[in-house]
């Protein structure tokens, strides 16, 4: 028996870093999974191997900050494995700039990627799930949702409202049996975290090596993020709504 048998989860961002690994973990427990990712050839890789191996996914062509695509992904789950249980947001882009570096453009993109995707994704999820009984949605924030940081001005605003947009659905939609809780991560070794060395101008290996700086003296690896969402949309957090979950090794602590 898997924690997630008979479930059907969308995994926004899925085809790497923090979102592959929660794919794999939600598989692994049984769940049905749409591969919701703008890299559609990664996805359909991951969707392959997983039902090479006996589990159930699709990959689907997906950008989060269109609602159309976002109305497409439910409707993926429903047509393919008859319905919906679980959301995780997870699809999240960074630019290292304070306001002054960054341009309009960059503020736009990023609050579309980071923000706008939760409430589209939502706004046609929820409906769905409703109808179904319930269901459990976790978004991406970030420990730079809880306290700011340096040169992520668009990115600290983005993932301070996915924050406490958590906590408003968790609100609205409690009624309706539908959990909203937000996992906040620290530094993950992901693309997005060798990404963010770069636009800093940083040695890699370096930045990567100042990530490890924490009470559990590592970086995160994503399944650590994995175990924890999988927690949040799991019956065992039944009666846990409208809150964060930090999974950082202790560094905000
Ligand atoms: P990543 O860069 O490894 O993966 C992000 C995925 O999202 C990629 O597969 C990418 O193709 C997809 N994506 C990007 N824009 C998209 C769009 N418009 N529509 C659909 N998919 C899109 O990133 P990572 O590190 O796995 O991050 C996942 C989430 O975790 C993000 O929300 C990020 O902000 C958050 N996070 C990550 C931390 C880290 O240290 N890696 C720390 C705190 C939060």
């Amino acid at each position: 028996m898997g924690a997630l048998d008979g479930k059907r989860a969308i995994v926004t961002g899925g085809a790497s870093g923090i979102g592959r690994a929660t794919v794999e973990l939600f598989a692994a427990e049984g769940a049905a999974v749409v591969i919701a990712d703008v890299n559609v050839a990664s996805a359909t890789q991951l969707a392959e191997a997983i039902t090479r191996a006996g589990g159930r996914a699709i990959a689907l062509a997906c950008d989060v900050t269109r609602s159309e695509d976002c109305r497409r992904a439910v409707e993926a789950a429903v047509h393919s494995f008859g319905g919906l249980d679980i959301v995780f947001n997870n699809a999240g882009i960074v630019r290292r700039a304070d306001v002054v570096e960054t341009t309009e453009e960059e503020w736009a993109r990023v609050m579309a990627v980071n923000v706008t995707s939760v409430f589209l994704m939502s706004k046609h999820a929820i409906p769905v799930m409703a109808g179904g009984g319930g269901g459990a949605i976790v978004n991406a924030g970030s420990g730079w949702g809880l306290k700011g940081g340096d040169r992520a001005a668009s990115y600290c605003a983005s993932k301070g409202a996915v924050v406490n947009l958590t906590r408003a659905m968790a609100i609205d939609h409690g009624p309706q049996n539908i959990r909203v809780n937000c996992i906040c991560p620290g530094d993950t070794d992901t693309g997005m975290l060798r990404e963010e060395a770069r636009q800093l101008g940083q040695d890699e290996a370096v930045f990567l090596a100042g990530s490890a700086e924490r009470p559990l003296a590592r970086i995160g690896m994503p399944a650590d993020i994995a175990r924890g969402v999988l927690f949040l949309v799991s019956d065992a957090a039944g009666w846990v709504t409208g809150t964060t979950l930090v999974v950082d090794g202790g560094g905000l602590a």
